[in-house]
């Protein structure tokens, strides 16, 4: 039997209220995402790839539809629940850095295992490896300035 997707979405729709005009940014999405695969959402300015991404990273709720992933209902989840998935789960890279100016490189990596409770020297340990792996070893100790 095959695996279940990793990512499953049905009739997923996202509606904005700006006034009181109505933006359907998204409408009637159902879509399927095996797990291993890499997937690329493209499209016109405006037609709701952001509004897809938040939804499925537990940035924001759906006006209708449900969001599965990796058997988990994020679509019924409550803030709490979003929180813990966001920490534990959904990894997401903005466009926008959204790094923490006053933090250094280090504590700005280490920064969720602080949130997940994570002991010091283990944080340390492990946002120090990272950075090495990606070549910023260098300027572990500079703010992101
Ligand atoms: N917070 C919001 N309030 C009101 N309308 C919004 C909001 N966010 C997005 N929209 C509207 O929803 C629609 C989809 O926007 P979205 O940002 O998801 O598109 P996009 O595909 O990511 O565009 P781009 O390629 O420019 O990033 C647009 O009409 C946009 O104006
Ligand atoms: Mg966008």
């Amino acid at each position: 039997m095959n695996a279940p997707p990793i990512i499953r979405t049905r009739s997923l729709a996202k509606t904005y209220l700006i006034g009181h005009v109505r933006v359907a940014a998204l409408d009637d999405v159902s879509l399927s995402v095996d797990e291993g695969r890499f997937v690329a959402v493209t499209g016109a300015s405006g037609s709701g790839k952001s509004t897809l991404l938040n939804l499925l990273g537990g940035l924001d709720t759906p006006s209708s539809g449900t969001i599965e992933v990796a058997g988990a209902v994020v679509s019924a989840m409550d803030r709490e629940a979003l929180a813990r998935y966001r920490r534990h789960q959904a990894g997401m890279i903005f466009q926008s850095f959204n790094l923490i100016a006053s933090r250094t490189a280090l504590e700005n990596v280490e920064l969720p295992l602080v949130f997940s409770n994570v002991d010091k020297k283990e944080r340390k340990r492990r946002a120090a490896e990272l950075l090495e792996k990606v070549g910023l070893a260098h300027r572990a100790n500079h703010r992101p300035s």
